[in-house]
Formats: structure tokens, sequence, C-alpha cells
């Protein structure tokens, strides 16, 4: 286990918890796309695009990816091949993107050397700076919002006419549903589908319906389809992604009502059936529920399928009802625990993690202690904590004051660190003596004698190396454990 202290996020990560939610993945900040070679193989031009931030960024990168390779794009990892370099941003907290100006930095120098260079921003940096990086800062030659990656082509060939190119327009139907990524894992076993685009929510504290725009669904014919392409290439587990899965509809109007009589509605718990019904060998993960939204209904399409994994991400932000409301979440402590005990009512031994919030406006110590007891109440298989940091033009920005000072926020967060430890620990160790089944991932990162794999659960195994490939099942004995980790025997 790991623990990471940056200036403002906190997170337990492990190598291995990098797949579960929508949530900052430490281990893939930066990571760099390398994907097949582009069709048109006369064509040798060469992309070089890093990702930052949560799931849905990375999976864009994949889009982002297969439209250029249309147009005779290959990746690279080597920045010094390429003559297109773009960069997928994040705006979730100000450390995200001082990280990735400390990057475009660096880009620049390279633009010195080679003023042919095409350097691009892409994603929510894009879309909550818009002109502003090409006009005082002079960082970028283009700059592209979230739902405007189909005219990247365009962009590209602006930038080469000598002007430099923008489209921060952001859609209400826009979802990619017809691109298939370019994926980055050949030989992968475990990939994100992405399902909806977009939020509605409007938590208070949360930049992201600012750049990324209303919600909308993608055609569910489509997302069975990716899903079964992706089985037929040998992937054993996907993971819908939304930024608030519950909500997601397709032929229903956001009042509930049937847009067209003449076609089948889907709702969330459906659309979850119609994937798990590709095959009882494909694995299916979600990710993210809201508590106000998540219903019975999804609980009980996840206990009647064994392939939908027991394990649900079920934000909290924070335990105090107060808190809850100037955060705008829509729901009361009470409601949320009450969605807790439906949950272990209905999936029996399923995993629940959180994201929790230190140092909110206003937040007073009886309040932060609020927190601190309802993760003793619920004891969270995972959680991932972070301290307030202020996103300008969110409601919390303009209605009220960031007045926790930042000490105060750092003691909060430890202590809710040092509890979730002691969860994550004993939730593990109720697992010692057990037999899980266990998706193989591969090789373990840390050892060359180890091969890892995830649990139902989503809890991460590392067991002796054997003949096992890649995306099989096996039973393993659990005989001992750290906070983040499972560690057992084949049998
Ligand atoms: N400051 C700190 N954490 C935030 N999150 C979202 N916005 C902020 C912010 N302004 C956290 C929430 C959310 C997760 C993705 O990031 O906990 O669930
Ligand atoms: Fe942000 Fe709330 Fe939407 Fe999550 S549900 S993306 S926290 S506004």
């Amino acid at each position: 286990m790991l623990i990471v202290f940056h200036n403002f996020v906190v997170s337990i990560t492990y190598e291995y918890m990098i797949k579960d939610n929508n949530v900052i993945i430490e281990d893939r900040q930066g990571e760099i796309i390398e994907g097949s070679q582009s069709s048109k193989h006369s064509d040798t031009k060469k992309l070089y695009i890093e990702s930052y931030g949560c799931q849905m960024n990375f999976s864009d990168s994949e889009v982002v990816a297969s439209i250029l390779k249309e147009k005779g794009y290959s990746t690279t990892r080597n920045i010094d091949d390429a003559q297109v370099v773009l960069i997928n941003t994040c705006s979730i907290r100000d450390n995200a993107e001082k990280r990735v100006r400390n990057r475009l930095t660096e880009f620049k120098k390279k633009k010195r050397d080679n003023p042919e260079l095409v350097v691009g921003i892409l994603g929510c940096m894009a879309e909550r700076l818009k002109k502003s990086l090409l006009e005082q800062e002079k960082l970028v030659d283009l700059v592209a919002g979230p739902d405007a990656y189909r005219d990247l082509p365009n962009l590209i060939d602006e930038v080469g006419t000598g002007q430099r190119a923008v489209n921060v327009l952001l859609s209400r139907d826009e979802t990619y549903a017809d691109i298939s990524p370019v994926r980055l894992d050949k030989g992968g076993i475990s990939a994100f589908v992405t399902i909806m685009r977009g939020c509605d929510n409007m938590c208070s504290f949360c930049v992201v319906p600012f750049t990324r725009g209303r919600e909308r669904s993608r055609d569910p014919e489509t997302i069975v389809q990716e899903c079964k392409d992706l089985f037929s290439k040998g992937y054993r587990e996907v993971t819908l992604l939304g930024q608030n899965v519950d909500s997601y509809r397709w032929n229903i109007s956001n009042k509930g009502e049937i847009k067209n009589p003449d076609k089948p509605t889907v709702n969330f718990a459906q659309l979850m059936e119609k994937v798990a019904l590709v095959s009882p060998d494909l694995r299916v993960r979600f990710s993210t529920s809201h508590p106000k939204d998540m219903t019975d209904d999804v609980l009980r399409t996840m206990a009647s399928y064994e392939n939908i994994c027991s394990y649900i991400h079920l934000p909290v932000q924070s335990g105090n009802s107060n808190v809850l409301t100037r955060m705008n979440r829509g729901y009361s402590r009470e409601w949320y625990l009450k969605r807790i005990q439906a949950i272990h009512e209905i999936i029996p031994d399923c995993a629940v993690s959180t994201d929790v919030i230190s140092g909110f406006c206003g937040e007073t110590e009886e309040e932060h202690l609020d927190t601190l007891s309802l993760m003793d109440e619920v004891k969270y298989d995972f959680a991932y904590m972070f301290k307030y940091s202020e996103r300008p033009k969110t409601l919390a920005e303009r209605k009220f004051e960031d007045d926790i000072p930042d000490e105060v926020k750092s003691k909060r967060l430890s202590e809710i660190i040092e509890k979730q430890l002691k969860y994550s620990l004993e939730s593990n160790k109720k697992r010692v003596g057990c037999v899980e089944r266990v998706l193989v991932e591969g090789e373990s990162k840390r050892s060359d004698e180890h091969m890892c794999g995830r649990t139902n659960r989503n809890s991460m195994v590392v067991f002796a190396k054997g003949d096992f490939n890649k995306g099989s099942y096996i039973n393993v004995k659990i005989l001992d454990c750290t906070s983040a980790t499972l560690i057992g025997e084949v049998i």
C-alpha cells in the first residue's frame, strides 16, 4: 500500500487499484496512448497524446486516437517523432490544472525547437479556459473541448494554415456512439465503455457540469455491440462509465416521458442486464453511482446476475446533512444510510467504496465528526479522499466562502484517511481463509514471481506465478492481506 500526498489530493492508491472509478487515477496520470498503426499506410503522420484526470478522460483519448487514425495518424510514445502533440486535461481540483500547466511549458520548449509542431489541449481545462490558453498565455495552437473531438482533423488543418484553432462548443447530443475507440492495451482483458456524457447535477463544489456539459445517454445498441466486440477480442471485464450512471435513460425525456412510443425505452438496470447477457464470462462493473438516484431495481439486477460484480462506488462527500445541503447533493445522511442498508439487504456481501471531501465551505468540527461517524457506520471497503479545492464558476464559489484554513483541511483529511486505512484492513482481513474467484489480469508489477487479478468485490489479489492465462478465472485461497491487497495461493 502506498499513500500519495499532494497539495490537494491525498488518495490511498495502490499499483493495482487503478481501474476503479471516475476519480483521478494516480498511476495513470500522463499516460500515453500507443495503439495500432494507421489504416492509411501511405501516411506517416504521428500523434502523441497524453492523458490526465479521471477514467472518462482516458476513454476519450482512445476516441480521439480513433478519429485521427481515420485521417492517417498513428500514435507514438516518442514526442520527438510527433507532428501533433495533444494533452487531455482535468480541472476537478487546482493541483490537476497545475500539473498540466507544467507539462504545457515543457511542450512550449519543444515547439521552440520545432515550430511546425502542433500543440493542442483537450478536455476539461480546454473547455474551462477556452481562448485564453491561445491568446493570453500562448501556450498552445489548438483548443478542443470534450464535445469537439470530431472536429480535430479540421482544427489541425487550420493550425497548418497559420491560424490558431478553437472549438469549445458543448453539445446536447454528442456521445461518439459510432466510434470504436483505439484500445490502449492490446491483448487487454478489462475495458471501459462510456455509456453517457456530461452531468446535470450541479453539486456546488464541482466543475464538471461546466466543462462536460449537459447529461446525455448513448444508444444502448452501440454499447452492447461494443461489449460484444470486446468479448470477442478476449476482454473479460467491462466497466460502464458515466458521471451518474443511475440516471442513464434511452428514449425517455428528463421529465420521465417516453420520447418515441414505437421504440423501446432503456434505463440503467435494463442496460446493465443487456450487457450481462453478452456472456456469463464477461464481468460487468460500473461507475459512478449517485446516492439520490440509485434504485432498488439496479440492486436487484446486480443480485440476479453472477457476472455483475458485487461492488458499488457510492460517493457520500460528507456525513453531515447540512454540509450535504450546501453541497447541493440532493440527499441527507439518513437517506444515504438507507441506500447502504438497501445494498446490504439486496446484495449480500457487496463491497462499497466512496469519495469524501474534507474542509468544504463552512464545515464545523461537529460536521466533520459526522463524516467520521458515518465512516464508522458504513465501514467502507475503499475510499478516495480529497481536500476541498475551490473551482471557478461553481455554485460554491459564487455562494460560499472557502473559509476553512488549509491546515484544518489537512488535519481533517488525515483523520479521514486514518479511519479508512483501518476499515480497508478490516475488510481485507475478513477475506483471509476464504476462496475467491479471481479474473487473472497478468503479471504483478511489483514482483516477477507473482501474478495478480481481481475478485468479484474488486479486491486485488496477488499469487505465485503459474501456468495461468490472462483473462482466465481461477480459485485462490486467501492466506494474508495488507489494507490494499489480498495475498493467496491458487487451488
Ligand atoms: N474539491 C475537492 N474534491 C472534489 N471532487 C470534485 N470536485 C472537487 C473539489 N472542488 C471530488 C468529489 C468527487 C470526485 C470525483 O472528486 O469527491 O466525487
Ligand atoms: Fe460533479 Fe456531482 Fe456531477 Fe459528480 S454528480 S460530476 S460530483 S456535479
